[in-house]
């Protein structure tokens, strides 16, 4: 049998257009467009588009992509009902796996795999995953949850429904953005549990709750909450040299910090940091923003040499503070991006491969063993 791959590095079980990642150079694209490009000129809707369709919309068609999203925002009055049964000290992503477990339940389609019905549900799901997470937030508040409002962006009407207020131009930008970079990332983690699921001939909701599963880890999307956590336990920038010195002699990691594919800087990470910046110098919050920069600076001495630089979620926490999203919250809402690039792999893998993901195990154990009676072990 051929090498190991441990943690299947550098294995390419299919093909697709959506996204490429230059990891030695680290650049970005989303269907061959540099990730700086769609950050500063597009919208999360359209790039949604992209990912699904793989390639740009024309005027009139990202007009009724974005109706389609507007009217499919809403959720049943019942399902609501359920969150407030959920307990509240669970995590988000737990409560989030469920709720859209729940969602699969009342569609009488759940069961239906031609494309046609799986672009329908998974334009839903994208449609359906900011109300989702923010009535899953405002239950745990002790409100109730706000019905989505179709005169404003799937970006705008995500920060109205968490926060109860109409965003600035300004917060509906940074959130759009962070959307955006957050939308698709090749054959990551929770992608690839969703293609698994998807490829055993099982059904959109299904793939749909594994790669949130994947994504809750913090070694995948999870690290957007740990950076907080990590920042609020240091404290202050000017203990952060000491810190890292123990935390790397501990062998413990940097969280926000390294990737299997990046060896250079994260992009996603260049454009958030610029955000973060702004943040905090325009809202004061230059204490978390110091920290990180300390330990930016530490990690550059100290891990660049080894290609661990800032991946997305190094920077993602201080610009989701500033919009009011409590940290438990960080990685839902990259849930809330990432649905459009799951979606979109699930849609080209079933036009292109569609075959079962099945790999193997090395066999290290022995054969031919005697069966030991019980009695005689
Ligand atoms: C993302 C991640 C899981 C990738 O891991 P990977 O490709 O399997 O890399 P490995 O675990 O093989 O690590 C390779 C080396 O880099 C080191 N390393 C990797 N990430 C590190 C980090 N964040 N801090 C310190 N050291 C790190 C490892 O200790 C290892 O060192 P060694 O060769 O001396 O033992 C890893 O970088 C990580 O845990 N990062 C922190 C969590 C995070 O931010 N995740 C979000 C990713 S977008």
């Amino acid at each position: 049998m051929s090498e190991i791959a441990r943690g299947l590095e550098g294995v390419v079980f299919t093909e697709s257009d959506l996204s490429y990642i230059d990891g030695q150079q680290g650049k970005l694209y989303y269907l061959g467009i540099p990730i700086e490009e769609l950050a500063e000129k597009s919208s999360y809707e359209e790039v949604a588009f992209l990912l699904l369709h793989r390639r740009l919309p024309t005027r009139d068609e990202l007009s009724a992509f974005e109706e389609k999203l507007k009217a499919r925002r809403g959720l049943r009055v019942e399902k609501v009902a359920s969150f407030v049964d959920y307990p509240r000290d669970v995590h988000p992503m737990a409560a989030l796996r469920t709720a859209i477990s729940e969602l699969g339940l009342f569609d009488p389609k759940e069961e239906d795999l031609d494309p046609e019905n799986l672009y329908e549900t998974g334009v839903a799901l994208i449609a359906k995953f900011p109300t989702v997470v923010a009535a899953l937030k405002r239950v745990r508040e002790g409100k109730l949850p706000l019905e989505p409002r179709d005169d404003l962006s799937h970006a705008a009407n995500f920060y109205y429904m968490l926060n109860g207020e109409v965003p600035s131009p300004e917060q509906e930008r940074v959130l759009d953005v962070a959307l955006i970079l957050h939308a698709d990332h090749g054959m990551n983690a929770s992608t690839f549990t969703a293609l698994v699921i998807h490829a055993t001939a099982s059904d959109l909701y299904s793939s749909i709750v594994g790669a949130i599963g994947a994504l809750k880890g913090p070694r995948h999307g999870g690290a957007n909450e740990a950076v907080l956590k990590m920042i609020q336990g240091i404290g202050d920038a000017a203990k952060v040299p000491e810190w890292f010195r123990e935390r790397l002699e501990k062998k413990e990691r940097i969280m926000g910090m390294g990737h299997r594919v990046y060896k250079a800087y994260d992009p996603r990470a260049r454009i958030l940091k610029r955000y973060a910046e702004k943040v905090a110098t325009a809202h004061g919050r230059s204490r978390e923003y110091e920290i990180l920069e300390a330990i930016e600076r530490e990690a550059e001495r100290q891990l660049a040499p080894k290609g661990i630089y800032p991946n997305v979620d190094f920077y993602s926490g201080v610009v989701y503070s500033d919009l009011g999203i409590p940290p438990e919250f960080f990685t839902p809402i990259f849930a809330v991006a990432r649905i459009a690039g799951w979606v979109g792999h699930i849609l080209e893998y079933t036009e292109k491969d569609n075959r079962l993901i099945r790999p193997r195990a090395k066999y290290t154990g022995e054969l031919d063993l005697p069966y030991v009676p019980i009695e005689q072990r």
